[in-house]
């Protein structure tokens, strides 16, 4: 069938414009949008996903800043792909305990690289996006601390960078995607139309970090998740290899005091007005 520039087939798209244009024609639609929630999501907000302009969406930040958590919650709520690049670094540090691979040793590290497979699938069940290594659900392995001491180290390595990046801008080529980590705005898509920079009070992260644990089951004392927040700042920041700084261009967002359903909002906002603003400028430019 014949497809349009925005990948809805032709007559999808002409039936998604005439019930638009009825719907906001017709006063017995506006009673229909009141009554009926399914009659709402399929007249406004599946045509409104559909003709969207989808943008880049990068959020970099410290650990534990609630990066993911807020990341995840944008993308649901703009129909977007989420992607956790700070899980693959995590898979593939545990692929390299699992096999004893050595760090220090680049022939080691290059031939572990071309064994390692790393996909995320959506999970109906716990509805988010969860990674595999080679086939395998690695999802909650590798949420550990032990893994969590390790993979600063790792992803510090210039080739596992390498095969990360070219992976993480695969997953990016079509928009539409918000992708949190450390160097998703500076390395990763420099040209994202929206990047956020996170920050939180040290201890707020900690604690954060040490309920996550806890829900897992592990019981952490909050001075070790501090100690390992700090060594992984300092890792992190400090690297040779893409190390973690505020692109010139991102809009910082401090949620030390801000719940999530706030720090959604205002990153939901900032989307309205980057999108407003491209709209904008390619209406000027036809
Ligand atoms: O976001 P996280 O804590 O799960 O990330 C785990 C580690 O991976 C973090 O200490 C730094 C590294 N990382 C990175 O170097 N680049 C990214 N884009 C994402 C994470």
């Amino acid at each position: 069938m014949f497809k349009t520039s925005f990948g809805c087939s032709f007559w999808l798209r002409t039936i998604i414009i005439w019930v638009g244009i009825l719907y906001y024609s017709i006063p017995q639609f506006y009673y229909l949008k009141q009554t009926s929630f399914l009659v709402n999501v399929v007249l406004t907000d599946f045509p409104y996903l559909c003709f969207m302009r989808k943008i880049i969406i990068a959020i970099d930040g410290f650990s534990a800043c609630g990066k993911s958590t807020t990341a995840k919650a944008v993308a649901k709520s703009l129909g977007y792909a989420f992607i956790d690049s700070g899980a693959m670094y995590r898979a593939v540090t545990l692929y390299f305990m699992k096999h004893n691979v050595s760090i220090t040793d680049p022939k080691a590290v290059s031939k572990a690289l071309q064994q390692i497979e790393i996909e995320f699938r959506f999970s109906t069940e716990n509805s988010r996006n969860e990674i595999f290594l080679n086939g395998l659900n690695v999802e909650d392995k590798i949420r550990t601390l032990e893994i969590a001491k390790h993979v600063s180290e790792v992803s510090a390595i210039k080739s596992v960078r390498v095969e990360m990046v070219a992976q993480q801008r695969k997953m990016g080529k079509k928009k539409g995607i918000v992708m949190d980590g450390r160097d998703i705005g500076t390395e990763v898509f420099p040209d994202a139309e929206l990047k956020i920079f996170m920050t939180a009070d040290k201890k707020v992260r900690a604690e954060r970090r040490q309920k996550e644990l806890l829900e897992r089951g592990d019981v952490i004392d909050l001075d070790e998740v501090m100690e390992n927040i700090k060594h992984r700042d300092h890792l992190d920041s400090t690297r040779e290899e893409s190390p973690l700084r505020k692109a010139e261009d991102a809009w910082e967002l401090d949620n030390s005091d801000l719940s999530m359903e706030q720090q959604v909002d205002v990153v939901l906002k900032w989307v309205d007005q980057k999108i407003e603003k491209l709209e904008q400028a390619s209406s000027v430019q036809s």
